[in-house]
């Protein structure tokens, strides 16, 4: 088969789940178009969109705004935009953006070569459907052996926490078979890879619907048992439904690292109420404590909301002492944004942005403080470090990950990218950690050429 001549240049936004919708984009047009990092050469543009909060959807529409010239100086260049905010808006983003050639929505992306051979011939399609069952996602390829693997399980919400958007932009929760999920792992891992995050909006509840009875914890073990497999993640827990059995997983599976990400929102009942969310600061501290109990030196991590319409000083400062309380290793923390049709975004006392604001920053310092504590707790001790890259700080250093998901740069020649070896901590920074190698990695990785230099982006 002749090789693709056309190249496509994906712009991605958002989180994780974006970022592995892209990487299904670039494999359902690999028929016909290469990928490329250089956007100037591109003959598809495609912006994979994120709609979680205003500031995200602003992002896109500035980028698209800017493309206007380009697409006047190159006007056979088909310019696409998908996801999120393509979902939210479809048949409006093409009133707005008369060089728009193509609108594709959260599950139009299985549908993109039709969809762009249409944007070819002048169509201006647009393909916001969402489906009631999970569409046959194309069968992954991992060619060029890839590190790490972002393997979607399950896609959409059916939550409906009061300030988000994501069961209206991406649909109700829908499983993949854990038999697609196996083929897809066990490819990746025989093509060299060596870790996997699992991806779902809210993988605690996955397997409903499906018509093989399968939980989480279950699909969890399956994978883990994979040989060749080093390292396994997963994202986004709800905290409502971290049930026992991922508890023991902590405890069991030796590939499952010592890391959750555990979205609390805020430390105050009235507001966890508010938003839906189904669970108490109580019960989360509860559940906090036990999986400290079964996986002990297990790292913490979090999502923030302040100024939830109606959250008062006192309403926050619980979130402050419950961010203590948990001691959190790192926090994502946000200034609540209202979106359309979510039930909040019509709540009375929206607060002013100065009050948001001023929280943000108190909030962020105090997670500066708790993550630099948790840093100096690591000092002096020796911890496996895969090996991702090299670092941003200096061209002579890499970067990689502990299993507790900190960033550490250490000394060493780009041929060890791709290793998993053993470091002493040295010292600790506040958004990462410097490290000393204590031993030549034993299998050299013929990965260095392959990856990209600079880390993937990610704008959540
Ligand atoms: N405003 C601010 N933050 C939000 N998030 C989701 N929706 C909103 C919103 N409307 C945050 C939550 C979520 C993370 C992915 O984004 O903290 O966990
Ligand atoms: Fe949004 Fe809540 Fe679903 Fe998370 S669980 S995606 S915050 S609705």
């Amino acid at each position: 088969m002749a090789l693709p001549t056309k190249k496509v240049y994906i712009r991605t936004f958002g989180c994780q789940m974006n970022v592995a919708d892209s990487e299904v984009m670039a494999q359902v047009l690999a028929d016909d178009y290469v990928l490329t990092e250089r956007a100037e050469e591109a003959d598809l543009y495609l912006i994979n969109t994120c709609a979680i909060r205003r500031k995200s959807e602003e992002k896109v529409r500035s980028l698209l705004g800017s493309l206007k010239v380009w697409k006047k100086r190159r006007p056979q260049l088909v310019l696409g935009v998908g996801g999120c905010v393509a979902q939210q808006e479809g048949e409006r983003l093409l009133a707005a953006a008369p060089h728009l050639d193509l609108i594709f929505g959260t599950q139009g992306i299985y549908r993109l070569p039709e969809l762009v051979r249409r944007a070819w011939m002048g169509a201006r399609p647009v393909d916001v459907e969402l489906a009631p069952c999970f569409p046959p996602l194309p069968r992954r390829q991992w060619l060029g052996a890839p590190l790490q693997a972002l393997v979607t399980i399950m896609q959409g919400c059916n939550n409906f926490c009061t300030f988000c958007v994501v069961p209206y932009v991406r649909g109700r929760e829908m499983s993949r078979e854990p038999g697609v999920i196996l083929t897809e792992a066990s490819a990746f891992l025989a093509a060299g890879g060596k870790e996997i995050t699992l991806l779902g909006q809210n993988v605690n509840s996955y397997g409903r619907g499906l018509p093989e009875s399968v939980t989480f914890p279950q699909l969890l073990r399956r994978v883990a048992a994979l040989p060749g497999l080093n390292r396994l993640r997963f994202a986004t827990s709800h905290p409502r439904d971290l049930s026992p059995d991922l508890r023991l997983a902590f405890a069991e599976l030796p590939p499952l690292c010592e890391h959750l990400h555990l979205p609390v929102q805020s430390g105050a009942n009235r507001i966890l109420q508010a938003m839906n969310r189904g669970y108490t600061r109580e019960e989360y501290l509860e559940k906090v404590a036990w999986l400290r109990q079964a996986c002990p030196g297990i790292a913490l991590s979090t999502d923030l909301i302040v100024g939830f319409p109606g959250e008062t000083d006192s309403d926050f400062a619980q979130t402050l002492d419950l961010m203590r309380e948990a001691a959190f290793d790192q926090a994502f923390s946000f200034k609540y944004s209202p979106r359309p049709q979510t039930r909040a975004a019509g709540f009375p006392d929206q607060l002013p942005e100065e009050v948001k604001a001023e929280r943000l920053t108190r909030l962020q310092s105090l997670q500066d403080e708790l993550t630099i504590k948790a840093h100096r707790g690591l000092l002096g001790q020796v911890r496996e470090v895969l090996v991702e890259g090299l670092s941003r700080r200096s061209p002579d250093q890499l970067c990689g990950r502990l299993r507790t998901n900190q960033v550490v740069n250490f000394p060493g020649p780009r041929e060890w990218i791709g290793s998993l070896m053993l470091l002493q901590i040295t010292e600790a920074h506040p958004h990462s950690l410097q490290g000393r190698p204590l031993e030549v990695p034993l299998t050299s990785q013929p990965l260095a050429d392959r990856l990209p230099a600079s880390p993937k982006e990610l704008s959540c």
